[in-house]
């Protein structure tokens, strides 16, 4: 293994010094990329020391270096997980032949594309949240934002990485599109909806880290299982990041949910507006929440009959998270068992091939692993004695693409008439008056150890450190 400065210019064990033109390339990239981050990263805060980790190898123990950093010093490297020279391709038509160090010819569009939207999301998320700062509940969350917001920020650099080192020209005019579409711009948003809806609260970007940096991680399972050994490689170690970052959201609702818990008790109560007068949030507005980015993030799965997911599958593109679980490979004959609207009101089966429906098969596997975090704050509201229980919507909810596209339904997922649907629709996702009371709560608490009243404290700090560790120097 190449011995890793971080404090080079871009930290690497790629061996990068050896290829100068791509330094080149990546040492012009490197300013925009800086110049984005200035302009469109977190506001204010850069003179700050945050307590951050910082990538410095991919051996899994020891692979990150914790310590006060500003944020505009931190090492944006490039890190891809060991290679395994025996490596084979793991799903598809080529099961089985060598995987590919280069791009094929034949596939380089397609890949590129996959590449360029996933990386179009990393940068998206730093620009939705770079306001938070300002409201953050403590000092040990005010950490977390910038931890998630720079990793996202390497996460660009990654995809970066692979669109100049394989893609050529196309790949470098990509990268630098990359910080040329704005989160949320009427001209040129971000790719994906999701990640041009603004996250101006704490409870929304708990929400994102759950739910949307959720669906992350199964598009970098997915990819981790690519014929493209490099892509695989890049995604495999980014998913070492993404998992605190979904530990963030996980934990975030369980403070928030804790403290509401606390709260009830206190006052003898789950009357949502004494909740609220006491400055905790009742369990339902929480709900509301959940229901919106649960939904959102669905649609980012694809639709669930899709020539293309078919097309990725058999050309080895992109697989299934953790392809070793399933006993065939290749699918080329199973079915799929798709629950479509009839147009009556209510639902059929259609049968398609599983290739067709990978991203619904995808988007179930999905919806199991969000099921876990809600069962672990159900059990908090069981143990407090609450009959609430927090509920994931049905697929069907509020979709904006697939089969249930615009098709009406309740949060069960039952069909209903469409002026029912927006009679009732705020009433299942946060209204003007949730959000105008959201926000209220949003002020930032800076002193070490204190927190919001809307929120409980963690059960630990970072890295061994207490929860009244200083985590940001303010400048
Ligand atoms: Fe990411
Ligand atoms: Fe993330």
């Amino acid at each position: 293994m190449t011995n890793i400065d971080y404090q080079d210019r871009i930290p690497n064990n790629v061996d990068l010094g050896a290829n100068r033109t791509l330094q080149r390339a990546l040492e012009q990239w490197q300013p925009a990329f800086l110049r984005w981050w200035n302009e469109l990263g977190p506001t204010d805060f850069q003179a700050s020391d945050v307590y951050l980790r910082t990538a410095i190898s991919v051996d899994t123990k020891g692979w990150a270096h914790y310590d006060y950093v500003r944020m505009p010093d931190y090492r944006w490297g490039i890190f891809l997980a060991e290679p395994d020279a025996n490596r084979t391709i793991g799903f598809g038509d080529d099961m089985g032949k060598p995987v590919w160090q280069q791009v094929p010819g034949e596939h380089r569009s397609t890949l590129r594309r996959l590449i360029v939207t996933q990386g179009d999301t990393e940068p998206a998320s730093v620009e939705q949240q770079r306001q938070l700062g300002h409201s953050a509940p403590s000092l040990y969350d005010l950490r977390n934002l910038f931890q998630v917001n720079v990793e996202e920020g390497r996460h660009l650099w990654a995809m970066v990485y692979l669109l100049h080192a394989y893609f050529g020209r196309d790949g470098r005019e990509e990268a630098e599109a990359l910080l040329q579409r704005h989160s949320g711009a009427a001209d040129n948003p971000r790719i994906l909806s999701t990640f041009n809806e603004p996250i101006s609260d704490w409870l929304s970007f708990f929400m994102f880290t759950f739910f949307t940096d959720r669906d992350g991680k199964f598009q970098l399972k997915s990819f981790a299982e690519s014929s493209f050994d490099p892509l695989a490689r890049t995604c495999r170690f980014m998913l070492t990041e993404e998992a605190h970052h979904m530990f963030v959201g996980d934990t975030g609702i369980s403070r928030v949910t804790r403290r509401t818990l606390e709260v009830m008790d206190e006052l003898g109560t789950d009357d949502p507006l004494a909740i609220r007068n006491a400055g905790a949030i009742d369990l339902p507005t929480i709900q509301r929440y959940l229901n919106f980015w649960f939904s959102s993030s669905l649609d980012l799965f694809g639709a669930d009959t899709s020539s293309n997911a078919a097309a990725y599958f058999a050309n080895g593109l992109k697989g299934r998270p953790d392809e070793k679980r399933y006993v065939d490979h290749v699918e080329r004959e199973t079915i799929y068992d798709l629950e479509v609207p009839d147009g009556k009101g209510g639902a059929r089966i259609e049968r398609i091939p599983l290739r067709n429906a990978m991203n619904e098969f995808v988007r179930v596997s999905y919806v199991e692993d969000c099921e876990k975090g809600l069962a672990r704050w159900n059990r908090l509201i069981d143990a407090a004695g609450h009959g609430f229980r927090f509920r994931l919507p049905s697929v069907r909810f509020r979709r904006t693409v697939g089969s249930w596209a615009n098709v009406p339904t309740d949060p069960d997922g039952t069909p209903i008439a469409q002026s029912a649907y927006d009679a009732q629709l705020a009433s299942w996702l946060p209204g003007a008056a949730d959000r105008a009371f959201i926000t209220s709560l949003m002020h930032g608490v800076f002193e070490p150890g204190k927190m919001a009243g809307w929120i409980a404290p963690p059960e630990k700090g970072i890295k061994d450190r207490p929860v009244d560790y200083e985590y940001v120097r303010l400048a």
